[in-house]
């Protein structure tokens, strides 16, 4: 594992920061990624961490070629730093007529209640870097490619990097950080189970064993040899801190920037945000038809409760998003990992300085 490099590095609060592989490459003076967050992460909240010193992220979910090109544009009229465009892969969703019969008649009464109309056909398609997005990254060479669910065909991977994009997939595993590596990416992230948003298992893991940061960080460092960035419950100087102690070379923040102002987040999710507690959140696949870790609510018990099969993402999340699209926050999708209470409202720019700088503090103290 590519580790600090004695000599190199940052002189920043006092502290050296690792310059590694994944630092040097992106010309970061953090190594603090915002986490890609579907429309959470708008052109301004990227164009603000990349600005301050960390690396800035967008994610594509659902992104047309041309809403991706109007994102990145809009990033760029922003920052003239370094920017990581994400892309969700997944196959397309066959829906059993069965199993979107049975779901669009339970959700039709809770569509009653709001007033919402008949419960739509369910929508979504396979998501997995077509020809223009392709063309699209091409043209615009974001410096950095990253991906969920796993890698694009070989013939896309090749393209991507070929151009001289820098590419990272999540692993949950030490078993799919190998897969990743022998793949070619250039940097790998671990996910834990603390990670609010999506599993980013590609193997089919049985997600109630997908190990805890803690754990899964030092035994994928262990196990690859390229850089690792580590993600799941990292929200402060503390747990940033420990993440290099544990082996990474980089953080990747999500939930925490959801409390930012730059982030596209419903006030009933701010809300819930401003409340959670260490035990509220849960990972369940009956929002979007995969597993993610939201704060539970109304609408995560009164789907678990029916029993019903999701159907495959995205075609569960257009069925859910009518009702999320409410704002009401017993029934709308409240994305959140479990160190969601570490955070507060407050800036990007302000998150990533404190996240620094805390950080650096509880090194020091141990150097
Ligand atoms: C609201 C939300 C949306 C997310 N969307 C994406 C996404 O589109 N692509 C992706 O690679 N990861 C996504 N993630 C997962 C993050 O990459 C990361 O694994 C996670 O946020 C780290 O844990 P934390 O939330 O405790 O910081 C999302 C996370 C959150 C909280």
């Amino acid at each position: 594992m590519p580790g600090p490099s004695p000599g190199k590095g940052l002189w920043e609060n006092g502290y050296m920061w690792p310059s590694n592989a994944l630092t040097e490459r992106l010309k970061l003076k953090y190594p603090i990624l915002q986490a890609p967050m579907g429309s959470a992460s708008t052109p301004a909240l990227a164009a603000a961490v990349t600005n301050v010193g960390g690396l800035g992220g967008l994610g594509m979910w659902g992104r047309t070629a041309e809403q991706a090109a109007r994102r990145i544009a809009g990033f760029r009229q922003q920052s003239g730093g370094s920017l990581n465009v994400n892309y969700p892969i997944w196959p397309d969703p066959r829906c059993a007529p069965e199993i979107t019969d049975a779901m669009r008649r339970h959700l039709q009464l809770r569509y009653d209640a709001h007033g919402l109309g008949a419960v739509p056909e369910p929508k979504g398609e396979v998501s997995d870097v077509g020809p223009d997005h392709v063309a699209l990254l091409l043209e615009t060479k974001p410096e950095v490619v990253s991906f969920h669910f796993g890698l694009p065909e070989p013939e896309v991977l090749r393209a991507i990097k070929s151009a001289g994009m820098f590419v990272i997939s999540s692993a949950t595993t030490v078993a799919e950080a190998r897969r990743l590596e022998q793949s070619g990416v250039d940097a790998i992230i671990a996910q834990g189970t603390e990670a609010g948003g999506h599993r980013a298992t590609f193997t089919g893991t049985d997600m109630s064993m997908q190990p805890g940061l803690f754990s899964l960080l030092p035994q994928i460092a262990d196990a690859v040899s390229v850089p690792v960035i580590a993600a799941g419950g990292v929200a402060d100087g503390r747990t940033t801190a420990a993440a290099f102690m544990l082996g990474a070379s980089a953080v990747q923040v999500g939930t925490a920037f959801l409390r930012c102002e730059e982030a596209d987040v419903l006030d009933a999710h701010r809300a819930a945000l401003a409340e959670a507690n260490d035990a509220c959140t849960v990972v369940t696949d009956v929002i979007s038809g995969r597993a993610c870790r939201y704060i539970r609510n109304k609408l995560i018990d009164d789907l678990i409760e029916s029993g019903l099969q999701p159907l495959p993402v995205p075609a569960q999340q257009s069925l859910t998003r009518p009702l999320s699209d409410t704002g009401h926050r017993d029934w709308t999708a409240l994305t959140a990992g479990q160190s969601a209470a570490l955070a507060r409202d407050t800036n990007a720019a302000e998150l990533v300085e404190r996240l620094a700088e805390e950080t650096a503090r509880r090194l020091r103290a141990f150097s």
